[in-house]
């Protein structure tokens, strides 16, 4: 996601600190909650949207980009949603920041397709990553992706299954199916189903 330099960074930062956490702070805001993440949140849109829906769930975005997570934190404020927060960090550090086996979603909405077969290792549902993944997933967790780009789906659907991850619930024309009902739209979501793509969507179980 390309960002602008965000225009008074710190002090915008500092205006929503009480939503861009770092690992302690959200354990203590989780408070035994169920746990659900998202992976690469942008600006916010899904994150906001899913905790409005869903109460008594505490959701984490977790985003890379400063700009994009200050934006996040910003939604999430102005809100004053109490169940979710934005960690600013990258995928490789989950494991540092999150308990073991505590989390029962982790959604991958329209991730980085990295399309150059030698950049495949960098794909979110690359197997070194979905490992990580497990590491932090609930005996009855799963994994929620959804994309437009077909390439990375196929790619996805055989790194879950080669990493023994049980598929279920699979479209590959989400706004067409049963699922559209309950479906949170993301920014990428809009955008590219507006010019036309369709979205694909799998859950993936460990069990
Ligand atoms: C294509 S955008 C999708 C944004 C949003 N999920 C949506 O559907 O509108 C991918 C997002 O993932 C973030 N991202 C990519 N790799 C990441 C990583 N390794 N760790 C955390 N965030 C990452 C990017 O900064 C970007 O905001």
């Amino acid at each position: 996601m390309r960002m602008r330099k965000k225009k008074n960074g710190p002090a915008r930062m500092q205006a929503c600190a009480d939503y861009l956490l770092d690992s302690g702070q959200m354990e203590q805001a989780c408070e035994g909650k169920e746990l659900r993440i998202e992976i690469g949140c942008g600006k916010g849109t899904f994150l906001l949207e899913s905790a409005e829906r869903e109460p008594d769930v505490f959701f984490v975005g977790i985003e890379r980009v400063f700009g994009a997570a200050l934006l996040a934190a910003e939604k999430l404020r102005e809100a004053q949603t109490p169940n979710a927060c934005v960690m600013l960090g990258d995928v490789m550090s989950l494991s540092e920041n999150f308990p073991a086996h505590r989390v029962s979603r982790i959604y991958l909405n329209f991730s980085d397709p990295w399309p150059k077969a030698r950049h495949a290792k960098r794909r979110l549902t690359y197997r070194t990553f979905l490992a990580e993944y497990k590491k932090l997933l609930a005996p009855d967790g799963a994994i929620l992706f959804k994309t437009d780009n077909v390439q990375l789906f196929e790619f996805s659907l055989q790194e879950f299954e080669e990493s023994g991850f049980l598929l279920r619930n699979r479209t590959d024309d989400l706004h067409a199916s049963k699922w559209e009902a309950d479906n949170i739209h993301t920014e990428y979501e809009d955008n590219f189903s507006a010019k036309g793509f369709s979205i694909h969507r799998v859950e993936a179980y460990l069990d």
